[in-house]
């Protein structure tokens, strides 16, 4: 496992914390309203819930790129409230997004978009290199370093989005639907990331419907519905989701741990 490049990234402690918020977008409707969640420092939830129940919209008030229209939004200790351009850039440097849609640089390869927070907070050294091939290979993306984001498929492009949310040891790690584009199996592998992330200390949220997902990683889990928080642990109720489909990948797994 490639975690040797994730040492150290427990320390200073993460936090999200809502009251009362409300999103809209211009003058239309609330699509979020009446959210007050808090995300202890080294927590781990999944943010459950349908397309269009306004998963992507809190994720997007958790990585500064949205205000709320109502309530209030703090982040590592501070109300997003009034934060200058400095202070926004500086907390998002302790932050790891994947989207949805990815967002990579098309005119970077693979590894180029990996490194590329390393490169903008000023961390790139001599071992980054190694780190960020360690991480490739790790998503299985050993022999696509070098491809641009065009030349790969949906899944793969996946994986870049994610390697490049993790390799910087982010205090708070966001993933929306990252794993909408894997099968079973490497969907499994990538949150085993994710939890090995977390046991170092990384405070982390996962937007997903996977529903077999959420059963197999036992994370308290926030289900949102038509913009509000309808349980906060939606754990419960899920057994008749069936999880053979990713069963025998996380055995595997499990085993060879
Ligand atoms: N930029 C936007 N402008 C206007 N409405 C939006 C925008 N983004 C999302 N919405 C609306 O907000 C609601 C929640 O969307 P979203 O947060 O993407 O949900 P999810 O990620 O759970 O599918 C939907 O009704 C969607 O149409
Ligand atoms: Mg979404």
């Amino acid at each position: 496992m490639p975690f040797s490049i994730l040492a150290s990234a427990k320390g200073k402690p993460s936090l999200v914390r809502f009251e009362d918020v409300a999103l809209r977008y211009g003058q239309g409707p609330e699509i979020l309203k009446h959210i007050s969640l808090q995300f202890d420092p080294g927590s781990y939830h999944f943010l459950v819930g349908a397309s269009g129940a306004g998963k992507s919209s809190l994720l997007r008030m958790m990585y500064l790129a949205q205000h709320p229209s109502a309530g209030r939004v703090t982040l590592f200790g501070r109300d997003i409230t009034g934060l200058s351009r400095h202070e926004t850039a500086l907390l998002r440097r302790r932050i790891g997004v994947v989207f949805q849609d990815f967002r990579l640089l098309d005119h970077l390869t693979a590894r180029e978009n990996v490194a590329l927070p390393l490169r903008i907070s000023g961390k790139a050294d001599t071992r980054s290199d190694k780190d960020v091939e360690e991480l490739l290979t790790w998503v299985g993306l050993a022999d696509h370093m070098d491809a641009l984001p065009p030349t790969l498929s949906g899944g793969q492009q996946q994986r870049v989005a994610i390697a490049r949310a993790v390799i910087g040891r982010p205090n708070l790690l966001l993933a929306d639907e990252p794993t909408g584009n894997l099968d079973d199996r490497m969907a499994v592998r990538l949150l085993y990331l994710f939890e090995e992330l977390n046991k170092i200390g990384t405070t982390v949220v996962i937007a997903t419907h996977n529903e077999s997902l959420v059963r197999r990683f036992r994370h308290p889990a926030t289900r949102l519905s038509d913009g509000e928080i309808v349980s906060p642990d939606a754990t419960a109720g899920a057994e008749e989701y069936a999880d053979a489909a990713v069963g025998g990948a996380a055995s595997a797994e499990r085993g060879g741990s």
